[in-house]
């Protein structure tokens, strides 16, 4: 049954326990709005869904007060435009909200906690998100692909036409909502030929269209730009920022847009990076490319997300002076302080390229007079493609609590990228997103649950991994005590496991050129991106440090740059990132870093195996669609996972000559 899968975590599962469903009723027999709007229209529709789905029944909608027991739903001013409370009792309850999209909020909140099934009577909540901005970033193309999609085709085109199917679009910002999304691009960042035109007339009633359903759910819509419209679209020969003409048309592009989408949020740019447009071609740099756009849209209260993701893609293999996890640093660094204030840099969550594995980005910490973004990828393009089961929270994480030192111990990252550290008016997270229009979004069913817990965890970054796992797997498997275990071990070690199969010890990369899935450990040693291993017969790694290194440590403040510097002081996990070393260094867990990548990439197959049996032991649990669809994918991650293995054990062993201290098969 195709429908469950779809409904995700909003499954609504009916409850049956007296009891409760009793206690609900009781509470939420009636309700009194005393504001009405289209978004407030729509929490009003899901709570009236949910309740009928779950225990059955309606909720009477009234306009004023009565003296019987029911729930007052209300705007209140006085509140942060995004928090909410909840107070529930037999005698008076309030769902108090300081705008209609903080009262959504809340009504997802409620519903999350009743198909829990956790106790609301006494319920006493206040909640605001710590990021201001929770984005979404879709790399649809307008031919109906998705760039790193692997869940089938978009959902927003095809045939380079705005999809007639609006209700999909629906319900992915009903989705999106129901974790606390509030913004979304919904076009690549690289922005080809026909996606320059999203701008003009050809689609601006369209887009207009999109970001009216959008707008419903309390998410605000923005579009990529291709930096050279001036030229592609307006048939100027130049797209200098500092040209006047260049000037006008971006003035009259962004008086245009805004008068036909007047709600839309503003501009993702990605310039000079991986043979896009950008202002190097002029001269300028990225602060004189930036806010010639800022001020385009300025006026109209638009905003201009500018990627950091810039780097030699032509290098020579040959030349190791340069070093690719430098580049985004020593690009912006130096323009600190020189960005208009409408004007945020998103700054993905390493130095590299979404890998299993990858130190937090030196610009986060950085970076003080400047408004940030951190990126994270939700699509899992180096993470097994939403083929193998991979939980990300437990990753992100790691990132959001690593502490940058930016402001002495204990500036973490969760601090800095909420703006609080240096006070910034623009804040957030963005996130690529992993969903097309298969029929369960996300192409693995388990996959889910990173879109999931994505929202939840930006919206307050000290939930756990636990916590989040926790509360999807009841909503979208329901309450078993067998479900609940077995998918929590399922999940929880599931990022470890896969960092255990592929690269090792912060590495990277290894994988096939160009799709980048399974394994090609030389694929992209002699190619122009940046991403090398320096395997030789004695060891492997690369070599990042100030001493003998490309001191691509010192853009780490102090306590860091010690940290990684030395060998001795360096994380196991991030060695190889930090350093080159012999096959027989010793890591930190006593074993030598050959006897390491052999134990893990044994050890991560088992842990597949062992996943698998327990995926099994859930068959009677749930809906055979589900238990299948994952089961295929189980079956495959396995053969995958012992690619993986094999090939990485034997090209170390042949590369070494060091045998495995336990014998085991090798080729
Ligand atoms: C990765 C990815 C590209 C993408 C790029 C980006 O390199 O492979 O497909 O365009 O990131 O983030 O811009």
């Amino acid at each position: 049954d195709q429908l469950t899968s779809y409904r995700a975590w909003l499954q609504y599962n009916p409850i049956n326990q007296q009891d409760y469903r009793e206690e609900i009723m009781h509470l939420l027999s009636t309700i009194c709005v005393k504001d009405r709007n289209e978004v407030i229209d729509r929490a009003l529709d899901e709570l009236s869904f949910g309740l009928d789905q779950m225990i059955g029944y309606k909720p009477a909608v009234v306009r004023n007060e009565e003296d019987r027991s029911m729930l007052i739903i209300m705007i209140d001013p006085t509140y942060k435009a995004e928090m909410y409370t909840i107070n529930l009792n037999s005698e008076k309850s309030m769902l108090r909200g300081g705008s209609s999209r903080a009262i959504l909020y809340g009504v997802f909140h409620l519903l999350r906690l009743i198909q829990q099934q956790s106790k609301l009577t006494g319920l006493s909540i206040k909640e605001v998100p710590k990021n201001a901005i929770r984005m979404i970033n879709q790399w649809d193309d307008m031919n109906g692909s998705v760039e790193r999609g692997y869940a089938g085709e978009s959902i927003f085109y095809k045939d380079y036409q705005f999809s007639k199917d609006r209700q999909r679009i629906y319900d992915y910002a009903r989705l999106l909502s129901s974790v606390g999304i509030n913004a979304i691009t919904i076009n690549n960042v690289n922005v080809h030929q026909i996606e320059s035109k999203l701008i003009t007339d050809t689609y601006l009633a369209e887009v207009k269209q999109t970001s009216d359903i959008f707008n419903q759910f309390g998410i605000t819509l923005f579009l990529s730009i291709n930096y050279a419209a001036p030229i592609e679209i307006g048939g100027l020969d130049s797209a200098d920022p500092l040209d006047p003409k260049v000037r006008a048309f971006w003035k009259d592009i962004a008086q245009h847009v805004y008068e036909v989408v007047p709600n839309l949020g503003g501009f993702l740019v990605k310039a000079d990076s991986e043979n896009r447009p950008g202002p190097f071609t002029y001269g300028r740099n990225h602060a004189e490319g930036a806010n010639m756009l800022a001020e385009a849209m300025e006026p109209y209260g638009g905003k201009v997300i500018w990627r950091c993701f810039v780097y030699n893609c032509k290098q020579d293999w040959r030349d190791r002076t340069t070093d690719r996890a430098r580049a985004a640093y020593d690009h912006f660094m130096p323009l600190d302080g020189s960005f208009n204030d409408n004007v945020v840099l998103q700054i993905k969550n390493g130095p590299m390229d979404f890998q299993v594995r990858e130190p937090v980005s030196p610009l986060i910490g950085g970076l003080e007079k400047t408004n940030q973004f951190l990126e994270f990828q939700i699509a899992q393009e180096y993470l097994g493609q939403q083929r193998h089961l991979v939980y990300l929270i437990p990753q992100w994480k790691e990132v959001l609590e690593f502490d940058t030192f930016a402001k002495g111990e204990g500036t973490t990252v969760k601090q800095i990228v909420s703006g609080d550290v240096f006070d910034n008016n623009i804040s957030g997270i963005v996130a690529v997103s992993n969903i097309g229009n298969d029929y369960n979004w996300t192409g693995h069913t388990i996959a889910q649950l990173n879109l999931y817990g994505y929202g939840r965890l930006i919206w307050n970054p000290d939930l756990t991994a636990e916590e989040i796992a926790l509360e999807w797997i009841k909503q979208t498997f329901g309450n078993h005590p067998t479900v609940i275990k077995l998918l929590m071990e399922i999940v929880m070690p599931s990022w470890e496991t896969y960092e255990n199969y592929t690269s090792p010890l912060g590495i990277g990369w290894m994988v096939n050129v160009n799709h980048h899935y399974g394994p090609n450990i030389d694929g992209y040693e002699y190619m122009a991106w940046g991403t090398y291993h320096f395997a030789d017969r004695n060891g492997l790694g690369v070599d990042r440090t100030q001493e003998t290194g490309t001191g691509y440590t010192s853009q780490y403040h102090q306590e860091n740059q010690s940290l990684y510097e030395q060998v001795e002081t360096c994380p196991d996990e991030l060695l190889l990132f930090f350093h080159h070393v012999p096959y027989t260094h010793k890591l930190k867990s006593g074993k030598t870093v050959i006897q390491h990548i052999y134990d893990t990439h044994f050890q991560g197959v088992e842990q597949v195996q062992s996943m698998m049996e327990k995926w099994e032991a859930l068959s009677s649990f749930m809906d055979a669609k589900r238990h299948q669809d994952v089961q295929e994918r189980l079956n495959h991650q396995l053969e995958n996972a012992k690619e993986w293995r094999d090939i990485i054990n034997t090209y170390f062993y042949r590369k070494s000559g060091i045998a495995d201290r336990h014998n085991r098969t090798i080729y």
